[in-house]
Parts: C-alpha cells; structure tokens; sequence
C-alpha cells in the first residue's frame, strides 16, 4: 500500500501491516547541529530545517494512522544552551505554530505540549496555549510537544502532587496504584509509547517519557533529524512490527 521497503528472502517486497501500525510514536528529534555543521551552516540552520521536517513527518504518521506523536523538542536540560540558540529554538516553536496551526487544525490534528510551560517565554507559551485550546476537540492525531520537558522533573512534579493530595486525604498512600500515578503525568489519558526513534546515532533515552517507556520498542537511526524522512519513518515502523513484545510475559 505505501511501497515496498525491503525485500524478503524470496525477493519479495514487504509492505507495512496496517493493522499493527503503532498507537504512539516519540521521536527525538537528535542531530540538527550536526546536520548543519556538515553543511558549513550555523546551528540556528539545523533548528530551522529540523522545524520543518516536524510538518513532514506529522503528515505521514496522520497518515499511517498513529494516534499519538510526541516530540522532544527542547528538555529541561536544554537551558543550559547558549541564549541566542534557546531564543531561536523558542523563536522556531512560535513560527512553527503560527504557520501550520491552520492547516494542522483543518487536518484534525490536537496540538498540545508536555513539559512546564509556565517557564517559557511569554509568546511561546501563549501561542502553545492558544494551539490547544483551538485544536483540543479533534479527532485526529495528537501532537505532543515536549518543550521544557523532563522525565525526571515529570515525575517530581507526580510525586509533589500526590504527597499534597496525601496530606490535604485525598489520596490514599496504601492504595496508591500506577494508574493513579499515570493521572499525574503530562501523559494522563494517553498510552505509553509503543514506539520510540532516536535519529542522529545517539543511543540515550536523554530524560525522555522515563515513566512511560517501561516497554517501549527503540530504534535508531544514523540520519540526523532534518533528514529523516517519511522512508526512515516507515523502516523503523516496518522493524517495529517484527518485534516480539512481551510486556515481561511470556508468549505461548
Ligand atoms: C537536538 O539536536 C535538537 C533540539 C535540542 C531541538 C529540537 C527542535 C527542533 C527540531 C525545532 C523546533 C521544534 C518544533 C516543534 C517546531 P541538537 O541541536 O542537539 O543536535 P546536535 O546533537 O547534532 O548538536
């Protein structure tokens, strides 16, 4: 249906099953200053092309049929960059939104972000908030945008809320369960990451969804970020659904 990728023993090609396509999907979006860097362009040219290549990618896991698409844009370590590229980073999230809203709206799409945005700046955090609010009654694919977002703060800001809920008897410290931690994460109602991709070569998880992916299947990829395309996309997929996952079971 989407073309071949690979081929089996018998030269035959595979395509993706569209039955077992991933609900959800998080990317991080790893290697836009190394791209530009091997193109002799500033840092500022890999954000901006990585920006774009957010559009492309949405498209196609709409698409596919992913329910969910979560993507690391800026971590909670990511302050420690210098000011000009945080401002540009921030600068880029604002441009991104302002230029796709209408389309990403007409596409059913809800834009929401995952991370602390009260510390963001201004602009950023309106234009965030104001994608939400436009977009939040779809029906189509959640983009998620992990901006100022950590899993390790995440799960801080879990553990805040419950010990305040534990004390104010709202919640019961001995029947505390995980579900009942899930409500507390930016993630709330959604399902853990079936799929998590990591272009660029790294092999980190980077404070990413450190809650949610207790069983998520990985993929890496040397192709940096702006270039990783709608091919790339179904390749991890394509490798994705030959997995054998257990969930700490044992399959008969
Ligand atoms: C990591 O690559 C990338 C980031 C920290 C920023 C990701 C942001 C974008 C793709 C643009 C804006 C986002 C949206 C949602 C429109 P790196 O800079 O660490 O690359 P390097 O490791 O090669 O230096």
């Amino acid at each position: 249906m989407f073309g071949f990728l690979k081929k089996d023993n018998n030269n035959k090609a595979i395509e993706l099953d569209m039955d077992k396509i991933p609900e959800h999907i998080a990317i991080i979006m790893d290697g836009n200053g190394r791209w530009a860097q091997g193109k002799k362009l500033p840092r500022s040219a890999g954000h901006k092309a990585g920006a774009e290549n957010v559009r492309e990618i949405t498209k196609e896991c709409s698409k596919l049929g992913v329910k969910y698409l979560t993507l690391y844009a800026f971590s909670t370590e990511n302050w420690k960059r210098s000011n000009e590229e945080v401002n540009i980073l921030m600068k880029l999230m604002v441009e991104f939104l302002n230029k796709e809203i209408d389309e990403l709206h007409e596409n059913q799409v809800v834009v929401r972000c995952l991370g602390d945005i009260t510390k963001l700046p201004e602009e950023c955090r309106k234009t965030l908030e104001e994608a939400y609010e436009r977009t939040k009654d779809n029906t189509g694919i959640n983009l998620n945008l992990a901006i100022n977002y950590g899993g390790r703060d995440e799960i801080l800001k879990a553990v805040r809320l419950i010990a305040k809920d534990v004390l104010e008897s709202k919640s019961n410290i001995e029947t505390l369960d995980i579900g009942d931690v899930e409500k507390y994460l930016y993630t709330a109602g959604m399902p853990d990451p079936d799929l998590i991709i990591r272009p660029s070569g790294e092999k980190r998880i980077s404070n990413f969804l450190l809650w949610q992916c207790a069983y998520s299947e990985f993929w890496y990829s040397n192709i940096n970020w702006p270039d990783f395309n709608r091919n790339n996309l179904q390749e991890a997929i394509l490798d994705y659904q030959d997995r054998d996952r257990r969930f700490g079971g044992i399959n008969k």
